[in-house]
């Protein structure tokens, strides 16, 4: 009987393990609610006095002071008790607790003590969040959901973008109309020309024009050229298309001021010119100059141009994307004016904590430290800032070049023509022969 039983058991054993990894690899949310959701609720709830008393989350009743006979004795508080936790409820990616403030508790002690939650609890992140006075909501992930991203979905609107996925497995919208100008910035080989291409995929088939500045040969955003309505290559062509944008957003100026409105939108349909989305890859290229005077005044009229359309361009359907390694006053003074201008940052993995400190430092310094904890192994992956001012972990969705190309080709009937633009970029073609 004895073997019979013993060999009966290991095979149950062995199917348990080898059924538990393929339902971990296949069905990952199944396996979390089976066996990760139980095994980290348990540790929650056992480890929760120890972790809140080693991280000053619990307080003691009594003061830590008492009477000794004529004297006032002042020591460590005994017996300090931690704020109540709630049950953790399971969630999709991970757990959710609410944890109730003792009276003179800040949700700050909490956000320091983030780490050693995370690390007490073997789990990937623990954010929190305050969505009630006296309330902390503790929400942790299992494990990195941007490691083997899905793709969310999201309805189509006009100049709104599916772009990735968030942290917390829903959709990473670039919506113009809520935001209108972005700035990328990255690493090399941190993701920000496959996000440019996924950004470009997504606006190919509504009604925008697509207006490229790659000067870095044209290499990147080349691949569109068949959907783009205008593309430089070299700042000279640049300088052409965006004074030539300028000249335009005056005349959609007039047009509103005619009309009695404040921005294109308030036009019939009929009026209305066409949204133009600017997408700069490598601002460095624009700014940067070689010493010489041409170069300089070059460089000098690229930055007051992009800074005029960043300025004014909004309510008058000219939108801006400038991507670029770096965003310092290194690269002249204009850039610090026309970072300003650009309300919505996404940060890849970064060289310098300074470039992080600068593209979100503004905004928050949380999403600084998550920025520069991003590792080179994770392309595509950045901290990106929503429309309500929050900011979330997110990876972009890796548009291969054949998609991309494909994309240019299936869309190309439908590109807006810009006839100034054109016109400026065949005025300089003809002035250089
Ligand atoms: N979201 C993503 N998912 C998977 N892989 C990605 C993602 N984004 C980028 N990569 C990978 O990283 C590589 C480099 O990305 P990309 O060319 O976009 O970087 P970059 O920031 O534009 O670099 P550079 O500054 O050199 O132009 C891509 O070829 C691709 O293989
Ligand atoms: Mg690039």
């Amino acid at each position: 009987m004895g073997p019979v039983l013993l060999t009966l058991g290991l095979a149950v054993l062995t199917w348990v393990f080898v059924v538990g990894d393929l339902v971990r690899r296949h069905r990952p949310a199944w396996h979390w609610y089976l066996v990760g959701y139980p095994a980290t609720a348990c540790r929650v709830v056992f480890t929760w006095g120890k972790v809140a008393q080693l991280n000053d989350l619990a307080v003691a009743k009594r003061p830590p002071r008492g009477l000794l006979g004529d004297l006032v004795v002042k020591g460590d508080p005994l017996r300090p008790v931690a704020p109540r936790i709630s049950f953790p409820r399971a969630t999709r990616t991970g757990l959710t607790m609410v944890v109730r403030l003792h009276a003179g508790q800040t949700p700050a002690t909490f956000l320091k003590a983030a780490d050693a939650l995370m690390h007490a609890w073997k789990v990937h992140a623990v954010r929190v969040t305050s969505p009630e006075r006296g309330i902390v909501l503790l929400t942790a992930t299992a494990t990195d959901p941007l490691q083997r991203p899905g793709l969310a979905s999201a309805p189509a609107e006009l100049l709104s973008a599916l772009i990735g996925v968030l942290e917390s497995g829903g959709a990473w919208v670039m919506n113009l109309r809520l935001v209108p100008h972005w700035l990328i910035v990255g690493a090399t080989r941190s993701g920000k020309s496959t996000l440019l291409a996924r950004l470009i995929t997504q606006l190919a088939s509504q009604p925008v024009a697509l207006v490229g500045i790659d000067c870095k040969g044209g290499m990147e955003l080349g691949l569109f050229a068949r959907r783009l309505s205008a593309l430089a290559t070299c700042r000279r062509e640049a300088v052409a298309v965006l004074s030539a944008l300028v000249v335009d957003m005056q005349d959609r100026m007039s047009a509103c001021r005619a009309a009695g409105v404040r921005s294109i939108w308030e036009l019939s349909d009929k009026a209305r010119p066409v949204p133009v989305v600017v997408i700069v890859d490598e601002i460095a290229e624009l700014y940067l100059s070689d010493g010489t005077r041409e170069s300089k005044a070059e460089a000098e009229q690229c930055s007051t141009l992009l800074l005029r359309i960043g300025q004014l361009g909004a309510a008058l359907g000219l939108h801006l994307v400038v991507a670029g390694q770096r965003v310092g006053s290194d690269l002249g003074p204009g850039v610090t004016a026309l970072r300003a201008q650009l309300g919505g940052r996404i940060c890849h993995r970064v060289n310098d904590p300074g470039t992080a400190e600068m593209t979100l430092g503004d905004l928050n310094k949380d999403a600084v430290a998550v920025a520069q904890s991003i590792t080179a192994e994770e392309r595509g992956v950045a901290v990106c800032t929503g429309p309500d001012g929050g900011w979330s972990r997110a990876r972009s969705h890796l548009t291969p070049t054949d998609e991309a190309v494909t994309t240019s080709r299936k869309y190309a009937a439908t590109t807006p023509e810009l006839p100034a633009i054109g016109r400026a970029l065949a005025g300089l073609e003809g002035d250089a022969k």
